[in-house]
């Protein structure tokens, strides 16, 4: 028998990792979060004095970036040429290189390889923003998570506030406005809606709410 796949698509900030992370530990599936994955592609990226826009100088070093997911007490662990960056990699200039990396064909495919083998080998909620649409097409269940921009930034603020980030709302705003349309413009894998996707909306819900309403969704579809 295959492994079962729950794919997880949005934009940034409309609750998709704490959603995937709670019905993942409820279905005893592993939670891969390949955000992180353009993250530390990143991470390498700027630690190595390159620009993640700038295709060609990434195309140069991608053979040269390992990254490795493991699981310490069930939780996701990333691991950049043997080093782990789980919590490096979640700054705001983390999320803007990741979207700017995210649009070279090298990067997308050296990674969505590295996502499928997780998912032929364990039962996955995996969240991104090209699961349902090519990491996975075959998905069991597929979601389309997303809120009204400005929701997600406020989440995305206080989130940022919260672990002492010095940061205003109009640039949390900005920035999220600038990577909407970087990820849902580009070329390659561009964000958009599956055709077998659910769509919810959980602007003006409590992460509670929104938590209840997906996981009754999934719960009826695996049954
Ligand atoms: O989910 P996140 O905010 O950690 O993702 C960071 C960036 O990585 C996002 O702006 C777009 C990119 N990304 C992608 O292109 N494809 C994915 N499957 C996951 C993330």
């Amino acid at each position: 028998m295959g492994t079962k796949k729950i794919a997880i698509d949005g934009p940034s900030g409309a609750g998709k990792s704490t959603i995937a992370k709670h019905i993942a530990k409820a279905l005893g599936y592993i939670y891969v979060d390949t955000g992180a994955m353009y993250r530390s592609v990143a991470l390498y990226c700027l630690e190595h004095g390159i620009d993640p826009s700038c295709e060609e100088d990434v195309r140069k070093v991608i053979d040269d970036i390992c990254i490795d997911i493991k699981y310490e007490n069930k939780e996701q662990q990333i691991y950049l040429c043997g080093r782990n960056v789980t919590s490096l990699i979640r700054s705001a200039e983390m999320s803007m290189g990741a979207s700017n990396v995210s649009k070279h064909s090298a990067v997308r495919s050296k990674l969505v390889s590295l996502q499928r083998n997780l998912a032929e080998k364990y039962n996955v909620v995996m969240d991104g923003r090209d699961i349902a649409t090519r990491v996975m097409p075959d998905a069991d269940i597929a979601i389309f998570l997303t809120a009204d921009v400005e929701d997600r930034a406020r989440r995305r603020y206080y989130e940022m506030k919260e672990k002492g980030e010095d940061i205003s709302f109009e640039n949390v705003l900005e920035d999220m406005k600038r990577r909407d349309n970087n990820d849902s413009t580009r070329a390659n894998s561009p964000l958009v809606k599956a055709e077998n996707a659910i769509l919810v909306d959980t602007t003006g819900n409590t992460l509670e709410e929104s938590i209840n309403y997906l996981s009754q969704i999934i719960s009826k579809k695996l049954r």
